[in-house]
């Protein structure tokens, strides 16, 4: 394994131990602020409902407060001391969203959900040390399951996205289970849809392209939104589905903006969307998508960055090119073209124009030899251009009919995940590149040879979220799944955590433990360094995952204590004495 070339990042702080206690832990000399949690008010003017304990505020007051399951988060500085935070909030978990859960099952209570999905954008001031919210904000905005997108490039208006709704084809109500994110040079922000396939009820019997994008029978995530909202049967609206699974582009600046389906960018399970620039001022976007055997994307535009921000950009993402990745066992990778026409993408093999390309893209992959990964979640780009990306884990590479060990996904039982790498051979837009592994996670006290992993430093397992600050260390966040945590090969890293890590010598320091049941997601900080933001999602969930339908009774009742259900909220990093975060 080649260094990534840095000078040398200096981790100035003494790592943590693991952690089973049911709060935050930051290295001595460190703070750690809870802000924004579900159910505070975002801050809409005239409309700021106060969070009840007892889960009885109403859909429509959901409207205008914070989402659930905080997870991707950009901070947009608006001053030294004051800016917008935007996130994400994946799911919900309904047994505490409700009173009474999931009994009695309404419309109201569907409504709820639905606006306790999307985006919130915040406006947020420093002031004595404190972050804290402005309320009211004529910046402050919800942007939920129900607000209503434009859709654009080239699978705008295509006959596998009208609906009876939408004729054209070209306005969707909405955006969910939106985990990570990305920014772009222009000021917006990129909100990536992940899992959406699990809202559908299914038909009895699935189609091949149903199929292939995990389409079941029924209502296997039991979100029970098809009961009171009919668009989520896809029985009933087999094209409903197509219409997620896209990357959405949000412009903060503009409160009244209409968020965009950027279709050019290739549908998937998007985990994230890492933003870079080529030399001559064309963006790349590299893209993962969560899911076993799914690929790596990357986006090229076709046009060059231009001055005057969103306004003056606001059709660069429709047009380009959309490549997903071979890795081969040399070291040596391939970007291969979804592009319509090209190779096996015909007609003839069910891709009638490039707006089923993309809509199709796991099935353009399948057919172009792409390499097929294990989960890969979060992308990030170091100083020195390497683009590393995280993949969560695998327990079932060598299952039954499945593609077993490759080079770039090396263990049968990949139940740790590792973060791959790659440079691009002259530039973003490059066609190969070279790549190797920074990591493979684990704990070297486990027994099973491919559980102990090869970590310079801390132990740590299921990479997810990844982020590189303005120094150039990559911060590295967990998500042991809540059914796996503390168990098994996963015992002795008790709950999930951040690290980290040195590109140059690839040494790993656990800086963070986050409290019970919780995955730790999303960073962002100001330009000077000295405040990180990071979310905590699903603090106290159940190990079925997605929670008991009906009791709010947890084993987390992080931040608020007491008998108190558990938030997903916000956590602000600061130095006692004022320094810059990791140094
Ligand atoms: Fe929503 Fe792949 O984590
Ligand atoms: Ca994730
Ligand atoms: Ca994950
Ligand atoms: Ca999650």
């Amino acid at each position: 394994t080649t260094g990534g070339g840095a000078t040398g990042t200096a981790l100035g702080f003494k790592g943590l131990p693991i952690s089973n206690a049911d709060t935050i832990t930051v290295p001595e000399g460190y703070t750690a602020q809870v802000i924004a949690p579900w159910g505070d008010p975002v801050g809409l003017s005239g409309e700021m409902p106060a969070y009840k304990a007892d889960a009885t505020n109403s859909a429509a007051e959901q409207e205008a407060q914070f989402g659930m399951h905080h997870d991707g988060i950009h901070f947009y500085a608006q001053s030294a001391t004051s800016g917008l935070l935007v996130m994400n909030h994946e799911y919900t978990d309904d047994g505490l969203l409700h009173a009474g859960g999931m009994a009695s099952w309404t419309a109201e209570k569907v409504r709820k959900a639905q606006a306790a999905h999307g985006v919130s954008v915040c406006e947020v001031a420093l002031a004595d040390g404190l972050w804290r919210v402005v309320q009211p904000s004529p910046w402050a905005r919800r942007i939920t399951a129900r607000t209503p997108m434009a859709v654009t490039g080239p699978a705008a208006g295509h006959a596998m996205l009208k609906t009876a709704a939408d004729p054209s084809g070209r306005r969707v109500l909405g955006t969910f289970n939106n985990c990570g994110s990305g920014i772009t040079p222009w000021g917006t922000y990129l909100t990536c849809e992940e899992n959406f396939i699990n809202y559908f009820k299914g038909p009895d019997q699935p189609d091949a392209h149903q199929a292939r994008w995990g389409l079941r029978k029924g209502d296997p995530a039991g979100y029970r939104w098809h009961e009171h909202d009919e668009r989520f049967d896809a029985g009933k609206h087999p094209n409903e589905p197509n219409r997620h699974g896209w990357v959405v582009e949000i412009d903060p600046s503009n409160p009244s903006s209409t968020p965009v389906k950027r279709t050019a960018l290739g549908r998937a399970a998007h985990e994230g969307a890492t933003v870079a620039v080529t030399r001559d001022g064309r963006a790349v976007v590299y893209m993962g998508e969560d899911s076993r055997f799914e690929y790596i994307y990357k986006f090229v535009s076709a046009g060059r960055i231009q001055s005057g921000g969103a306004a003056a950009n606001a059709t660069l993402l429709d047009t380009g090119t959309l490549y997903v990745a071979r890795f081969d066992a040399d070291g040596r990778g391939r970007w291969i073209a979804l592009t319509h026409g090209e190779g096996a993408l015909t007609a003839a093999n069910g891709f009638a124009d490039q707006g089923e390309v993309l809509i199709k893209s796991r099935q353009a992959s399948d057919r172009l030899g792409a390499t097929k990964m294990d989960r890969p979640e979060w992308i990030a780009v170091d100083r020195q251009g390497w683009v590393y990306c995280t993949l969560t884990n695998n327990s079932n590479r060598a299952g039954k009919d499945q593609p077993g060990v490759d080079a770039a996904n090396p263990r049968a039982n990949n139940g740790m995940g590792h973060i791959i790498r790659w440079k691009e051979d002259g530039d973003h837009d490059g066609l190969a590149f070279q790549w190797n592994h920074f990591v493979l996670a684990g704990d070297p006290l486990n027994e099973r040879a491919e559980a102990k992993g090869n970590v310079q430093g801390d132990a740590f397992a299921c990479p997810d979220g990844l982020w590189v600050d303005a120094r150039g260390v990559l911060w590295i966040q967990t998500d042991m799944s809540t059914s796996a945590m503390g168990k098994g090969e996963l015992a002795g890293l008790a709950h999930n955590m951040m690290l980290a890590a040195d590109p140059a010598t690839g040494q790993i320091r656990r800086f963070l433990t986050g409290p019970a049941g919780c995955e730790i997601t999303g960073a962002t900080g100001t330009p000077d360094g000295r405040t990180m933001f990071i979310n905590i999602q699903h603090p106290g969930e159940s190990p079925s995952e997605r929670s008991d339908p009906q009791a709010p009774t947890r084993f987390s009742n992080w931040p608020d204590k007491g008998a108190n259900r558990p938030r997903s909220a916000t956590v602000v990093i600061r130095r006692v004495d004022g320094g810059v975060i990791g140094a």
